[in-house]
């Protein structure tokens, strides 16, 4: 931990020689037209097609109201709380493979770049098996492990998906075997602090591997602010939403809870916390914040038509 501390106070140390702020949180809201142009200046842009975003589920980048409005309601609660801890960097994980993460983060992050005071980064920190880029359609060569290993330039890294506004992704790059080490690395603490700290009006959410399955994300989990659990209904066993929310206690915040893929979902469920909230409120801990909590309904993902709401 004493070198990371070291790694982070070096950066700010060398920002502040560059002119740059010196603080370790955003989240202030910054003027629009100062957003727009510092997205674009250098920032590859790539033709992402909406009927494409649509079948890979990718909803709030292409319709409103039905399924989408769960994700309007996690991106308000998720907002509330990072404006206010003054936090602005939110790592999405879940138990076991296949829960959802990286389609609750890419949905999530499209749903906050909506909020014309944010620009959203979406980092695909899962390094061993990187897939942000393939709901997009997009092929991208290199990415945060080319960063990590050969010094390649974030501007040269980060793309900016047509049509989606103030919304930019770094791509995990070429999958990465001792991922667990890159991810904990001085580099990559230093790359989180600069990635929270440049822009006071950016949020920084990363895409992590399973918690249960590798031991990459409670390497990475302390450099985060905080973290969003998300649970698949009828699978994620109870024993272990609670073995994760432990671990991740010890090394971040909690912001809260998705339940993703419901299928009980009625309009009136939208108002109450699912249930891992109500399983979470036995662990009494101050880096619980559980407030937070969404039922994405599941999704057939049909072309023809409107979504079911
Ligand atoms: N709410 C949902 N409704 C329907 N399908 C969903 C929903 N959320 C995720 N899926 C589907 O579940 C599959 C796994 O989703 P995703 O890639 O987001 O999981 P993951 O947890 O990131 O997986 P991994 O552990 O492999 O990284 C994908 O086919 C995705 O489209
Ligand atoms: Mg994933």
């Amino acid at each position: 931990m004493e070198r990371i501390k070291q790694a982070l106070e070096k950066a700010r140390e060398e920002r502040l020689k560059a002119g740059g702020t010196a603080g370790t949180s955003g989240g202030t809201a910054g003027p629009v037209a100062a957003v727009s142009q510092i997205m674009y200046t250098h920032t590859r842009t790539e033709e992402v097609p909406l009927k494409f975003l649509r079948e890979m589920r990718v909803i709030t980048a292409v319709e409103s109201g039905g399924f989408t409005d769960a994700y309007g309601i996690l991106r308000t609660q998720v907002l509330q709380r990072l404006r206010e801890k003054q936090w602005n960097a939110l790592a999405v994980t879940s138990p076991e493979i296949g829960e959802g993460k990286t389609l609750t983060a890419i949905n999530l992050a499209i749903s906050l770049a909506r909020e014309v005071d944010y620009t959203v980064l979406l980092v695909d920190a899962d390094l061993r098996n990187p897939g942000v880029h393939t709901y997009f359609g997009i092929h991208p060569e290199r990415g945060l492990s080319d960063y990590l290993l050969d010094d390649v330039p974030l501007a040269e890294l980060l793309i900016h998906p047509s049509g989606i506004g103030r919304f930019v992704i770094l791509p995990g790059g070429k999958p990465l075997e001792n991922s667990s080490e890159m991810l904990n690395s001085p580099k990559m603490a230093r790359l989180v602090d600069e990635l929270k700290t440049r822009y006071s009006s950016r949020i920084v959410l990363f895409d992590l591997p399973p918690l249960l399955s590798t031991a990459d994300t409670l390497a990475f989990s302390p450099y985060v602010d905080a973290a969003l659990l998300v649970i698949e209904e009828g699978r994620t066993p109870a024993q272990e939403i609670e073995r994760a929310t432990k671990l991740l206690l010890q090394n971040t915040n909690l912001i809260g809870t998705v339940l993703n893929k419901s299928h009980t979902m009625k309009p009136s469920d939208r108002q109450s916390p699912p249930w891992p909230e109500r399983a979470f409120d036995r662990l009494r801990d101050n880096r619980l914040l559980g407030r937070v909590g969404a039922k994405l309904q599941a999704w057939s993902g049909r072309l023809s038509g409107k979504a079911r709401s």
